[in-house]
C-alpha cells in the first residue's frame, strides 16, 4: 500500500489522500471544509449505479440528511434515507437485517451505494452491510463524529454486536471514499469532540514509530508539539489546524494498516493507552466515552514506562499537562471494581498467557515499545 507523503500541515483546500488497500481496491479519504460536498463527484467517478442509500441515526438525520442529499440531482440518483438507532443500538442484528431487507425492496444491485453518515457506530454497521448484501455494493462514508474521522471509519473494519458481545461479527471491507468534513462537527457534543482529541493525542505519541518503520513522513515538526500548542477547552471544530491533524493521524493509520494488516507486529502501537481503555470502557458500562477511556489508558501506559524507566517523569509530566487541559480524566474512577477490571483486561486480544503485550512509550514520547511483554499481574499491581 502507498501512501502519499505530507510535508506540511495544511488548513486550506481539500486535501485527497489516494492509497491502495490490502485487498488491491484503490480507496481515497479527502479532508476539509467543504469535503462532504464532493459526494456527487465522487459517485460520478466510481461509475455508481443510480441508487443511493444513506443511513444516519436521528441527529444527523434530522440536522444533516436534507443539506447532503441536496448535493445529488433527482435526475442522475435516485436518493433514499435509512434513520437507525441511536449510538450502540444500530449495530444489532435486527437493524442489520433491516437494512438489508431495505436493500431488497429497493432493488439495489453491486453497482448501488450505501453511503454512511454517521460516528463509528453508522460506519461499522454500514460497512457491514456494505460488504455482505450481494457480497459487496459500494460503500462511501462520511464520519460525523472526530473519532469516527480519524479512527472509526479509517482502515478498513465493519462490525455489529451479537447479544453476547460487541463487535463481535465484522469484515475488512474498504469504503471507495471517505468524505471527511471538519465542519460536520459543528453540531457534535464537546464532550464527544474531546473524545476524538484524545485518540488523536494516541497517534501523537506513536508518530515517530510509525516514521521509523513506514514511509510515514512525519513532517517539519512533531504531532505532539503541535496539539501541545494549539489544543485547549477553545479548540473546536472551526481551528484552521483542525484538517492537517486530522490527515497526519489519517496518514499515520493508513501507513500503519498498510504495513501490518494482520496486527502482526507494528499495528498493536494503534492499540496505546487501549488495553485499559477498553477494560475501563468496558466495567464503567460505556458510562465513559471511548476517548475518556483512552486518556486514562495512556496516562496509565506512561506511568507503566516511567516505573519500568523507559521514559522519564518529565514525559508523563507533559502528557498529564495536555490531557488536563482538554479535561480528559486521567485516573480510573474509584467505583470501579479491580477484580472486574482485572478480568476484562485478561479478555484482552494481545494476552498471551499470563502475560499481555503492552505497548509502553519508551526513549521519549513519539516512540513506542510495541513488543513488550507486561505479565497480567504486574498491570493488575498498577491498577
Ligand atoms: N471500525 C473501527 O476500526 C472502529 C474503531 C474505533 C471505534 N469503532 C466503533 O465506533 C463506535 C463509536 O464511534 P463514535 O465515538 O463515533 O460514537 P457514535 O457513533 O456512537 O456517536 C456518538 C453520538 O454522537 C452523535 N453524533 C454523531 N455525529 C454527530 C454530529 N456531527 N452532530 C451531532 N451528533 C452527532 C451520534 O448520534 C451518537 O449519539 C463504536 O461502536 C466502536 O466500536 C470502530
Amino acid at each position: 500500500m502507498s501512501v502519499i507523503k505530507h510535508k506540511s500541515r495544511h488548513s486550506g483546500p481539500v486535501v485527497t489522500i489516494s492509497w491502495n488497500t490490502q485487498l488491491d481496491v484503490r480507496s481515497r479519504v479527502d479532508v476539509g471544509v467543504g469535503a462532504r460536498r464532493r459526494l456527487p463527484a465522487i459517485l460520478g467517478q466510481m461509475g455508481a449505479g443510480k441508487k443511493v442509500l444513506m443511513i444516519a441515526q436521528p441527529y444527523m438525520a434530522a440536522h444533516w440528511f436534507s443539506e447532503i442529499m441536496s448535493t445529488l440531482t433527482s435526475d442522475e440518483y435516485q436518493v433514499s434515507t435509512l434513520e437507525v438507532p441511536d449510538g450502540e443500538a444500530c449495530k444489532s442484528t435486527e437493524t442489520l437485517l433491516r437494512v438489508w431487507e431495505d436493500l431488497q425492496d429497493r432493488g439495489f444491485d453491486r453497482k448501488d451505494t450505501v453511503v454512511a453518515l454517521g460516528g463509528g457506530a453508522v460506519s461499522d454497521l454500514a460497512g457491514f452491510v456494505a460488504s455482505t448484501y450481494l457480497r459487496g455494493l459500494n460503500f462511501v462514508s462520511i464520519p460525523t463524529t472526530l473519532l469516527a474521522q480519524v479512527d472509526a471509519a479509517i482502515g478498513g473494519k465493519t462490525a455489529i454486536n451479537l447479544p453476547s458481545g460487541k463487535n463481535l461479527a465484522g469484515t475488512f471491507y474498504f469504503p471507495k471514499a471517505v468524505l471527511v468534513d471538519p465542519e460536520i462537527l459543528s453540531t457534535l457534543a464537546p464532550r464527544q469532540f474531546v473524545s476524538g482529541l484524545s485518540e488523536m493525542i494516541k497517534y501523537a505519541l506513536i508518530e515517530e514509530t510509525v516514521g521509523l518503520n513506514t514511509g510515514y513522513d512525519p513532517g517539519p515538526k512533531p504531532l505532539l508539539d503541535l496539539m501541545e500548542k494549539n489544543f485547549n477547552s477553545a479548540f473546536a471544530y472551526d481551528n484552521p489546524l483542525l484538517p492537517g491533524l486530522i490527515s497526519s493521524c489519517i496518514k499515520i493509520k493508513l501507513s500503519v494498516v498498510g504495513k501490518d494488516p494482520q496486527e502482526l507486529g507494528l499495528r498493536r502501537c494503534l492499540n496505546l493507552g487501549h488495553t485499559i481503555g477498553h477494560a475501563v470502557e468496558n466495567v464503567s458500562q460505556y458510562k465513559l466515552t471511548h476517548g475518556e477511556a483512552v486518556s486514562i489508558g495512556l496516562a496509565f501506559a506512561l506511568r507503566a514506562s516511567v516505573l519500568k524507566k523507559k521514559i522519564d517523569k518529565e514525559s508523563l509530566k507533559r502528557v498529564e499537562a495536555l490531557l488536563k487541559k482538554l479535561g480528559l480524566p486521567m485516573a480510573i474512577p474509584d467505583d470501579l471494581p479491580k477484580d472486574k477490571l482485572v478480568k476484562a483486561i485478561g479478555f484482552d486480544k494481545k494476552r498471551q498467557g499470563k502475560s499481555l503485550k503492552f505497548i509502553l512509550p519508551h526513549t521519549r514520547l513519539g516512540l513506542v515499545d510495541f513488543e513488550a511483554n507486561m505479565p497480567l499481574s504486574e498491570v493488575a499491581d498498577m491498577l
